[in-house]
Protein backbone atom coordinates (compact mmCIF):
# COMPACT_ATOMS: atom_id res chain seq x y z
CA UNK A 1 0.00 0.00 0.00
CA UNK A 2 1.52 2.93 -0.55
CA UNK A 3 0.37 6.34 1.09
CA UNK A 4 0.31 9.82 -0.62
CA UNK A 5 0.94 12.76 1.72
CA UNK A 6 0.86 16.30 0.52
CA UNK A 7 3.36 18.30 1.75
CA UNK A 8 1.11 21.85 1.47
CA UNK A 9 -1.54 20.21 3.82
CA UNK A 10 0.77 19.71 6.33
CA UNK A 11 3.87 19.64 6.04
CA UNK A 12 5.48 19.23 9.83
CA UNK A 13 2.71 16.00 10.16
CA UNK A 14 4.29 15.13 5.99
CA UNK A 15 8.21 15.47 7.74
CA UNK A 16 7.47 13.37 10.87
CA UNK A 17 5.37 10.51 8.94
CA UNK A 18 8.33 10.69 6.36
CA UNK A 19 10.84 10.18 9.57
CA UNK A 20 9.12 7.48 10.84
CA UNK A 21 9.05 5.54 7.49
CA UNK A 22 12.68 6.12 6.62
CA UNK A 23 13.94 5.40 10.22
CA UNK A 24 12.37 1.73 9.16
CA UNK A 25 14.30 1.43 6.50
CA UNK A 26 10.99 1.69 4.33
CA UNK A 27 11.30 3.51 0.95
CA UNK A 28 9.95 7.42 0.47
CA UNK A 29 9.39 9.18 -2.76
CA UNK A 30 10.08 12.84 -2.41
CA UNK A 31 9.98 16.31 -4.06
CA UNK A 32 13.05 18.09 -4.56
CA UNK A 33 13.50 20.94 -7.02
CA UNK A 34 15.20 18.91 -10.18
CA UNK A 35 13.06 15.62 -10.34
CA UNK A 36 11.18 13.34 -7.18
CA UNK A 37 13.66 10.98 -5.85
CA UNK A 38 12.88 7.53 -4.60
CA UNK A 39 14.78 8.06 -0.67
CA UNK A 40 16.27 5.46 1.55
CA UNK A 41 18.31 5.98 4.64
CA UNK A 42 21.77 5.76 3.07
CA UNK A 43 23.76 4.25 5.92
CA UNK A 44 21.26 1.71 5.66
CA UNK A 45 22.20 -1.53 3.48
CA UNK A 46 18.64 -3.33 3.37
CA UNK A 47 17.07 0.39 2.51
CA UNK A 48 19.44 1.27 -0.40
CA UNK A 49 18.72 -2.26 -2.09
CA UNK A 50 15.31 -1.35 -1.85
CA UNK A 51 15.68 1.36 -3.96
CA UNK A 52 16.88 -1.08 -6.46
CA UNK A 53 14.41 -3.64 -6.13
CA UNK A 54 11.87 -1.33 -6.65
CA UNK A 55 13.13 0.34 -9.76
CA UNK A 56 14.09 -2.84 -11.28
CA UNK A 57 17.65 -1.30 -11.90
CA UNK A 58 19.85 -3.63 -13.75
CA UNK A 59 22.95 -3.36 -11.55
CA UNK A 60 24.06 -1.72 -8.67
CA UNK A 61 25.19 1.86 -10.32
CA UNK A 62 26.10 4.40 -7.93
CA UNK A 63 23.15 6.47 -6.13
CA UNK A 64 23.60 10.28 -5.35
CA UNK A 65 23.58 10.70 -1.33
CA UNK A 66 21.62 14.11 -0.16
CA UNK A 67 23.00 15.97 2.53
CA UNK A 68 20.95 18.46 4.52
CA UNK A 69 23.96 20.91 4.47
CA UNK A 70 27.42 21.21 3.48
CA UNK A 71 28.45 20.00 6.89
CA UNK A 72 26.88 17.42 6.98
CA UNK A 73 28.61 16.36 3.55
CA UNK A 74 31.61 16.93 5.13
CA UNK A 75 31.50 14.09 7.12
CA UNK A 76 31.06 11.62 4.67
CA UNK A 77 33.67 13.08 1.87
CA UNK A 78 36.87 15.09 1.09
CA UNK A 79 36.30 18.75 0.19
CA UNK A 80 38.99 20.64 -1.63
CA UNK A 81 38.90 24.53 -2.16
CA UNK A 82 37.68 24.46 -5.50
CA UNK A 83 34.52 22.02 -4.42
CA UNK A 84 33.88 23.81 -1.63
CA UNK A 85 33.27 27.00 -3.40
CA UNK A 86 31.11 25.17 -6.06
CA UNK A 87 29.02 24.15 -2.54
CA UNK A 88 28.82 27.07 -0.87
CA UNK A 89 28.03 28.41 -4.28
CA UNK A 90 25.39 26.27 -5.56
CA UNK A 91 23.96 24.77 -2.49
CA UNK A 92 20.76 24.17 -2.23
CA UNK A 93 20.55 23.44 -5.60
CA UNK A 94 21.21 21.12 -9.13
CA UNK A 95 24.22 20.35 -8.82
CA UNK A 96 25.42 16.97 -7.63
CA UNK A 97 29.45 16.68 -6.84
CA UNK A 98 31.27 13.57 -7.29
CA UNK A 99 34.29 13.29 -4.40
CA UNK A 100 36.68 11.44 -2.43
CA UNK A 101 34.48 9.07 0.16
CA UNK A 102 36.21 9.38 3.59
CA UNK A 103 37.14 5.84 5.13
CA UNK A 104 35.33 6.58 7.99
CA UNK A 105 31.78 7.72 6.14
CA UNK A 106 28.59 5.41 7.73
CA UNK A 107 27.32 5.44 3.81
CA UNK A 108 26.30 2.27 2.36
CA UNK A 109 28.60 0.57 0.21
CA UNK A 110 25.80 -0.60 -1.88
CA UNK A 111 24.97 2.85 -2.29
CA UNK A 112 28.27 3.58 -3.64
CA UNK A 113 28.71 0.37 -5.47
CA UNK A 114 31.69 0.05 -4.10
CA UNK A 115 33.84 3.31 -5.55
CA UNK A 116 36.33 5.46 -3.78
CA UNK A 117 34.12 8.25 -4.57
CA UNK A 118 31.02 9.46 -3.57
CA UNK A 119 27.96 11.72 -5.23
CA UNK A 120 26.61 14.26 -3.06
CA UNK A 121 23.80 16.99 -3.11
CA UNK A 122 22.46 19.30 -0.96
CA UNK A 123 18.57 19.53 -2.09
CA UNK A 124 16.43 22.84 -2.07
CA UNK A 125 13.43 22.67 -0.33
CA UNK A 126 11.23 20.38 1.90
CA UNK A 127 13.91 18.15 1.11
CA UNK A 128 16.42 19.47 2.84
CA UNK A 129 14.61 20.01 5.89
CA UNK A 130 13.60 16.42 5.90
CA UNK A 131 16.89 15.45 5.64
CA UNK A 132 18.12 17.84 8.54
CA UNK A 133 15.30 15.74 10.56
CA UNK A 134 16.39 12.62 10.09
CA UNK A 135 20.16 13.50 10.79
CA UNK A 136 21.31 11.01 7.87
CA UNK A 137 22.00 11.14 4.30
CA UNK A 138 19.42 9.98 1.91
CA UNK A 139 20.37 7.98 -1.12
CA UNK A 140 17.72 8.98 -3.93
CA UNK A 141 17.87 8.36 -7.44
CA UNK A 142 15.01 9.31 -9.43
CA UNK A 143 11.31 8.07 -8.54
CA UNK A 144 11.03 5.97 -12.00
CA UNK A 145 11.46 2.02 -12.79
CA UNK A 146 14.93 2.37 -14.75
CA UNK A 147 14.81 3.39 -17.90
CA UNK A 148 11.58 5.49 -18.15
CA UNK A 149 10.92 9.37 -17.94
CA UNK A 150 11.90 10.86 -14.44
CA UNK A 151 8.86 12.07 -12.52
CA UNK A 152 8.44 15.84 -12.28
CA UNK A 153 5.17 15.35 -10.02
CA UNK A 154 3.77 13.27 -7.59
CA UNK A 155 1.14 11.89 -9.83
CA UNK A 156 3.99 10.62 -12.01
CA UNK A 157 5.33 8.70 -9.49
CA UNK A 158 2.35 7.14 -8.13
CA UNK A 159 1.54 5.94 -11.70
CA UNK A 160 5.06 4.30 -12.17
CA UNK A 161 5.86 3.28 -9.09
CA UNK A 162 2.59 3.05 -6.63
CA UNK A 163 2.40 -0.16 -4.31
CA UNK A 164 6.71 -0.49 -4.47
CA UNK A 165 6.67 2.88 -2.16
CA UNK A 166 5.77 3.08 1.45
CA UNK A 167 4.94 6.75 1.20
CA UNK A 168 4.93 9.27 -1.87
CA UNK A 169 5.13 13.11 -0.16
CA UNK A 170 3.39 15.36 -2.78
CA UNK A 171 5.34 18.72 -3.44
CA UNK A 172 3.70 20.00 -6.84
CA UNK A 173 5.71 20.05 -9.53
CA UNK A 174 9.54 20.27 -9.36
CA UNK A 175 10.77 23.49 -10.00
CA UNK A 176 13.74 23.00 -12.14
CA UNK A 177 12.52 19.34 -13.99
CA UNK A 178 15.66 18.27 -15.02
CA UNK A 179 17.93 16.19 -12.74
CA UNK A 180 20.94 17.82 -11.29
CA UNK A 181 24.63 18.93 -13.01
CA UNK A 182 26.81 16.13 -12.02
CA UNK A 183 30.65 17.35 -11.40
CA UNK A 184 33.66 15.02 -10.86
CA UNK A 185 36.01 17.24 -8.71
CA UNK A 186 39.89 15.85 -8.73
CA UNK A 187 43.21 17.83 -9.05
CA UNK A 188 43.59 17.53 -12.60
CA UNK A 189 40.45 19.70 -12.88
CA UNK A 190 36.15 19.69 -13.51
CA UNK A 191 34.58 16.90 -15.68
CA UNK A 192 30.75 17.67 -16.89
CA UNK A 193 29.71 13.61 -16.14
CA UNK A 194 25.98 14.79 -16.50
CA UNK A 195 24.96 18.23 -18.21
CA UNK A 196 21.84 18.82 -15.73
CA UNK A 197 19.72 21.64 -14.25
CA UNK A 198 22.42 23.96 -13.50
CA UNK A 199 23.79 25.31 -16.88
CA UNK A 200 28.02 24.19 -17.24
CA UNK A 201 28.03 27.96 -18.19
CA UNK A 202 27.57 29.03 -14.72
CA UNK A 203 30.25 26.49 -12.70
CA UNK A 204 32.74 27.81 -15.41
CA UNK A 205 31.93 31.49 -14.15
CA UNK A 206 32.28 30.57 -10.61
CA UNK A 207 35.76 28.50 -11.16
CA UNK A 208 36.89 30.07 -13.91
CA UNK A 209 37.81 26.94 -15.44
CA UNK A 210 36.70 25.02 -18.44
CA UNK A 211 34.87 21.67 -17.81
CA UNK A 212 36.10 18.67 -19.71
CA UNK A 213 33.40 17.20 -21.28
CA UNK A 214 32.19 13.40 -21.58
CA UNK A 215 32.99 12.53 -25.95
CA UNK A 216 29.63 11.12 -27.04
CA UNK A 217 30.87 7.09 -27.15
CA UNK A 218 33.81 7.65 -24.79
CA UNK A 219 34.31 4.86 -22.32
CA UNK A 220 32.05 4.89 -19.51
CA UNK A 221 32.95 6.44 -16.27
CA UNK A 222 30.81 5.10 -13.40
CA UNK A 223 28.88 1.86 -13.51
CA UNK A 224 25.78 3.84 -13.92
CA UNK A 225 26.38 5.34 -17.66
CA UNK A 226 25.65 2.87 -19.46
CA UNK A 227 23.37 2.84 -22.98
CA UNK A 228 20.21 2.95 -21.94
CA UNK A 229 16.20 3.20 -22.57
CA UNK A 230 15.63 6.28 -21.44
CA UNK A 231 12.45 6.86 -22.91
CA UNK A 232 8.82 7.06 -23.51
CA UNK A 233 6.71 4.33 -25.21
CA UNK A 234 6.54 6.43 -28.57
CA UNK A 235 10.01 6.51 -30.93
CA UNK A 236 11.54 9.79 -30.50
CA UNK A 237 12.86 11.92 -33.24
CA UNK A 238 14.42 15.26 -32.31
CA UNK A 239 15.45 18.08 -34.45
CA UNK A 240 12.38 17.41 -36.69
CA UNK A 241 12.07 20.07 -39.25
CA UNK A 242 8.29 18.57 -40.26
CA UNK A 243 5.69 16.33 -38.93
CA UNK A 244 4.08 13.41 -40.68
CA UNK A 245 0.49 12.83 -40.02
CA UNK A 246 -0.34 11.31 -36.84
CA UNK A 247 2.86 12.11 -35.22
CA UNK A 248 2.43 14.15 -31.82
CA UNK A 249 4.57 17.39 -31.55
CA UNK A 250 6.59 18.81 -29.13
CA UNK A 251 7.23 22.12 -30.15
CA UNK A 252 9.49 25.07 -28.95
CA UNK A 253 9.46 28.82 -28.73
CA UNK A 254 6.32 28.16 -31.81
CA UNK A 255 7.95 27.62 -34.44
CA UNK A 256 6.48 27.46 -37.83
CA UNK A 257 6.80 23.30 -38.17
CA UNK A 258 5.65 22.25 -41.57
CA UNK A 259 2.73 19.00 -41.36
CA UNK A 260 1.89 20.53 -37.64
CA UNK A 261 -1.34 21.13 -38.49
CA UNK A 262 -1.51 16.83 -38.96
CA UNK A 263 -0.41 16.09 -35.65
CA UNK A 264 -2.24 13.69 -33.43
CA UNK A 265 -0.92 16.21 -30.63
CA UNK A 266 1.06 19.68 -29.81
CA UNK A 267 2.75 20.76 -27.22
CA UNK A 268 5.16 23.63 -27.09
CA UNK A 269 8.02 23.18 -23.93
CA UNK A 270 7.73 27.20 -24.09
CA UNK A 271 5.87 29.27 -26.17
CA UNK A 272 8.40 31.77 -25.98
CA UNK A 273 11.20 30.00 -25.76
CA UNK A 274 12.25 29.90 -22.45
CA UNK A 275 14.99 27.30 -21.58
CA UNK A 276 14.10 27.50 -18.03
CA UNK A 277 10.51 27.29 -18.40
CA UNK A 278 11.06 24.19 -21.35
CA UNK A 279 13.13 22.28 -18.77
CA UNK A 280 10.59 22.25 -15.96
CA UNK A 281 8.45 20.97 -18.46
CA UNK A 282 10.07 18.46 -20.44
CA UNK A 283 9.37 14.99 -18.63
CA UNK A 284 5.74 16.27 -18.07
CA UNK A 285 5.07 17.19 -21.55
CA UNK A 286 7.10 13.90 -23.18
CA UNK A 287 4.69 11.71 -20.90
CA UNK A 288 1.34 13.71 -21.90
CA UNK A 289 2.45 13.42 -25.72
CA UNK A 290 2.98 9.34 -25.26
CA UNK A 291 -0.43 9.38 -23.66
CA UNK A 292 -1.74 10.47 -26.90
CA UNK A 293 -1.00 7.51 -28.32
CA UNK A 294 0.89 8.25 -31.15
CA UNK A 295 3.86 5.94 -32.44
CA UNK A 296 6.19 8.71 -32.73
CA UNK A 297 6.81 11.85 -30.82
CA UNK A 298 8.69 14.73 -33.31
CA UNK A 299 10.50 17.42 -31.09
CA UNK A 300 11.20 20.34 -32.80
CA UNK A 301 15.19 21.70 -32.89
CA UNK A 302 15.51 23.11 -29.15
CA UNK A 303 18.85 25.83 -29.03
CA UNK A 304 21.53 23.82 -27.32
CA UNK A 305 23.16 26.67 -24.89
CA UNK A 306 22.33 27.39 -21.06
CA UNK A 307 19.86 24.52 -19.57
CA UNK A 308 19.29 23.95 -23.68
CA UNK A 309 22.43 21.64 -23.37
CA UNK A 310 20.83 18.89 -20.64
CA UNK A 311 17.43 19.14 -22.83
CA UNK A 312 19.35 18.02 -25.89
CA UNK A 313 21.03 15.75 -23.42
CA UNK A 314 18.16 13.87 -22.11
CA UNK A 315 16.10 14.12 -25.83
CA UNK A 316 18.93 12.57 -27.12
CA UNK A 317 18.77 9.69 -24.91
CA UNK A 318 15.10 9.49 -25.04
CA UNK A 319 15.94 8.99 -29.28
CA UNK A 320 18.43 6.35 -29.04
CA UNK A 321 18.22 3.08 -30.58
CA UNK A 322 16.47 0.90 -27.89
CA UNK A 323 17.47 -2.68 -29.67
CA UNK A 324 20.80 -3.29 -27.13
CA UNK A 325 22.14 -2.52 -23.78
CA UNK A 326 25.75 -2.54 -24.69
CA UNK A 327 28.20 -0.26 -23.03
CA UNK A 328 29.56 -0.13 -26.58
CA UNK A 329 26.82 2.28 -27.78
CA UNK A 330 27.21 6.11 -27.30
CA UNK A 331 26.85 6.80 -23.16
CA UNK A 332 23.85 7.22 -21.57
CA UNK A 333 22.55 7.19 -17.79
CA UNK A 334 20.70 4.45 -16.28
CA UNK A 335 19.11 6.85 -14.28
O1 LIG B 1 18.56 15.54 -9.63
C1 LIG B 1 19.06 14.45 -9.37
O2 LIG B 1 20.28 14.24 -9.44
C2 LIG B 1 18.09 13.33 -8.94
C3 LIG B 1 17.42 13.80 -7.67
C4 LIG B 1 16.52 12.74 -7.08
O3 LIG B 1 18.37 14.23 -6.76
N1 LIG B 1 18.78 12.11 -8.78
C5 LIG B 1 19.28 11.39 -9.81
O4 LIG B 1 19.90 10.21 -9.42
O5 LIG B 1 19.18 11.72 -10.98
P1 LIG B 1 20.17 8.98 -10.39
O6 LIG B 1 20.57 7.84 -9.54
O7 LIG B 1 19.00 8.78 -11.26
O8 LIG B 1 21.45 9.40 -11.18
C6 LIG B 1 22.69 9.38 -10.53
C7 LIG B 1 23.81 9.33 -11.52
C8 LIG B 1 23.99 7.96 -12.15
O9 LIG B 1 24.23 8.08 -13.54
C9 LIG B 1 25.21 7.41 -11.45
O10 LIG B 1 25.96 6.54 -12.22
C10 LIG B 1 25.99 8.68 -11.15
O11 LIG B 1 25.00 9.61 -10.79
N2 LIG B 1 26.89 8.52 -10.02
C11 LIG B 1 26.56 8.25 -8.74
N3 LIG B 1 27.67 8.10 -7.99
C12 LIG B 1 28.71 8.31 -8.82
C13 LIG B 1 30.14 8.30 -8.64
N4 LIG B 1 30.69 8.02 -7.46
N5 LIG B 1 30.91 8.58 -9.71
C14 LIG B 1 30.34 8.85 -10.91
N6 LIG B 1 29.01 8.87 -11.15
C15 LIG B 1 28.22 8.59 -10.12
MG1 LIG C 1 17.16 8.80 -12.94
Amino acid sequence: MTNILSIATDPASARRTAVATLDRGELVAIPTETVYGLAADATNGAAVARIFEAKGRPRFNPLICHMADLAMAERHVAFDPVSRKLAERFWPGPLTLVLPIKPDSTIAALATAGLDTLAVRVPAGFAGGLIASLDRPLAAPSANTSGKLSPTRAEHVADDLGGRVSLILDGGPCSVGLESTIVKVEESGLTLLRPGGLCAEEIEAATGTTLRRRKAGSAIEAPGMMASHYAPAARVRVEAVRVAPGEALVNFGGQRIPGAESACVIHDLSATGDLVEAAAALFDTLKRADSAGASVIAVAPIPTTGLGEAINNRLSRAAAPRDSGSSTQTAHWTT
